[in-house]
């Protein structure tokens, strides 16, 4: 898969993105990406971005032009362009399965108060929004949106076995997981893990992975769990 990351901070991206898995999914060549500098497609001599709002108001706007160039010069007919805002669909888990199965995402980092609602209207094909707060640059989000993408794509996790168990794909968040010693400070690790017994453990886990939903997630509960 490609993915082009459209930015005025390429810097936040770039190593976030370049360590362990997502430092190894390039060289495999799994994932094809490139962190480009959104000023790199203006043509003025102050190379402006952004510009004071019509009709008034604080802060900035990022400007169209560079944005429209700048996606212009990227896209194929198989792109999917997603714009990083607060104002979009909320991002999870079915989202990142859903962006995975993408050839190409080209993801517009917005900065600033906003951006132009004409490259929302008329150049993106979503809006994302990584959750219900605001960060100071979307370049932050889309890290966390090329993260959860790239972990799905065919061969980048160790067995093809450790995305199927996530938290969330299950519909259940996963059950606590232990490690040595079987006894620390006087804390023991459960029976039902040490015992061996496969049901045993298996039953363990299902139990542990509702009352951890019902106590942090409720909302991701359906009645028949309850
Ligand atoms: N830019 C600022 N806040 C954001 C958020 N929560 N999600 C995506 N982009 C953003």
């Amino acid at each position: 898969m490609r993915i082009d990351i459209l930015t005025l901070f390429p810097e936040i991206c770039r190593a976030p993105l370049g360590e362990s898995i997502m430092k190894r999914a390039q060289e495999s060549g799994a994932l094809e990406l490139r962190i480009h500098n959104l000023r790199d497609w203006t043509t003025d001599k102050h190379r402006m971005t952004d510009d004071a709002p019509f009709g008034g108001g604080q802060g900035m706007v990022m400007k169209p032009e560079p944005i429209f160039a700048a996606v212009e010069s990227l896209q194929r007919n198989d792109s999917m362009v997603i714009l990083m805002t607060p104002q979009g669909r909320r991002f999870n888990q079915e989202i990142a399965a859903k962006f995975s199965s993408q050839q190409h995402l080209i993801i517009v980092c917005g900065h600033y108060e906003g951006i132009d609602h004409r490259v929302t209207e008329q150049l993106a094909d979503l809006e994302i929004s990584i959750g219900d707060y605001v960060l100071t640059n979307g370049a932050i989000a889309a890290v966390v949106v090329v993260d959860a993408v790239t972990r799905l794509l065919p061969r980048v996790l160790g067995h093809e076995q450790s995305a199927a168990d996530d938290s969330f794909s299950s519909g259940l968040l996963e059950a606590p997981q232990y490690t040595r010693p079987a006894e620390f400070r006087g804390w023991k690790v459960p029976d039902a893990l040490l015992s061996g017994n496969h049901a045993a453990i298996a039953a363990w886990r299902r139990e542990q992975a509702l009352a951890r939903t019902e106590q942090n997630r409720p909302d991701l509960l359906s009645k028949e769990d309850r």
